[in-house]
């Protein structure tokens, strides 16, 4: 596979500074190597640094940055549809407001392909606020509710070509507001929180999504917060809320991601090294990623499940 590395060192979308130093952490943590190992090509196309558009306002007042998250969700969605047809884009983020941008390019390139787009959402949260619905104002809250296409997103331009809710996996989810949950039972979007993965275990959800994925011959787009793993193995965020995947779980999501061959880009968001510890958050999203393109212990011929 030819992986195309991009850098968007962004922190707008949150208000604990840090996140912008993302891409630099990944690049020090081995990200190039651990692919290149993998036999696989990378291209490093550095970083994003658009500058924010002016004069951006919208009615709910907690929002914050908006000038900011305009830019990047532009400058993503551009880069993400101009690498999609070159090779599989993994954008070094930042916080998950880079989502807002990386799906939107996602979908621009899927619907020009003639082939639907499915999200698969690695984190503690739902993200499925508004502009007008979010209390916080940070937008790293939102990117779901923008790729559904739903209202409230003023001045964002209209997002591209909408994915359905049946596309949507939340996986690993345990922290939802309100306004969230209001809207998630409006819309029909696989929701696997804890309580399912705890009941049911990691594969079998993240099986039966699959399975849709490859019946459609999706294109599918994972995003992979920090925060969707354990705050005990990675520290490094500043959204923790406990309960979250273990190292063997985590690791197991990304081989099962690898065997069915369907990712077709990928979002590393969250990633705080300001709050790191010698590295570890950084060399985990790393290997998670090794095991995502084919790190395996022992390489046993392929058996069918
Ligand atoms: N729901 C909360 C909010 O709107 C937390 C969102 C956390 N999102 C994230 N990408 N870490 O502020
Ligand atoms: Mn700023
Ligand atoms: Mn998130
Ligand atoms: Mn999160």
């Amino acid at each position: 596979t030819h992986c195309i590395l991009i850098g968007a060192p962004m922190d707008e979308g949150q208000r604990r500074p840090g996140c912008l130093m993302g891409p630099a952490a990944y690049r020090v943590a081995g990200l190039a190597q651990t692919l290149a190992t993998l036999n696989h090509s990378v291209e490093d196309r550095g970083d994003l640094s658009p500058p924010p558009v002016p004069e951006a306002v919208c009615a709910n007042p907690a929002v914050h940055h908006l000038p900011e998250m305009l830019a990047w969700t532009r400058a993503l969605r551009e880069a993400m549809a101009d690498a999609l047809p070159n090779g599989l884009p993994i954008v070094m983020g930042g916080d998950h407001a880079l989502a807002l941008g990386t799906v939107a390019g996602a979908a621009v390139h899927a619907h020009r392909q003639k082939r639907p787009l499915f999200i698969l959402w690695l984190d503690a949260h739902s993200d499925i606020h508004t502009v007008e619905t979010t209390t916080s104002g940070n937008l790293h809250g939102t990117p779901i509710a923008y790729a559904l296409g739903l209202p409230g997103f003023d001045p964002f331009p209209p997002f591209p070509h909408p994915v359905p809710g049946q596309n949507i996996c939340m996986f690993g989810i345990r922290s939802v507001d309100p306004a969230e949950h209001a809207a998630m039972l409006d819309i029909d979007i696989t929701v696997n929180d804890m309580r399912v993965l705890d009941e049911q275990g990691i594969v079998a959800p993240l099986r039966a999504f699959l399975d849709r994925v490859r019946a459609a011959d999706g294109m599918l787009h994972v995003s992979l917060d920090v925060d969707f793993l354990d705050p005990s193995i990675a520290p490094a965020v500043g959204t923790t809320v406990p309960g979250g995947t273990t190292f063997r779980e985590a690791h197991l999501v990304m081989e099962l991601l690898h065997e069915s061959g369907l990712v077709t880009s990928l979002d590393l968001v969250e990633l705080n090294p300001f709050l790191d510890e010698r590295g570890r958050t950084a060399k985990l999203m790393v290997d998670l990623v090794g095991s995502l393109m084919g790190r395996k212990v022992f390489d046993r011929p392929t058996r069918s499940f």
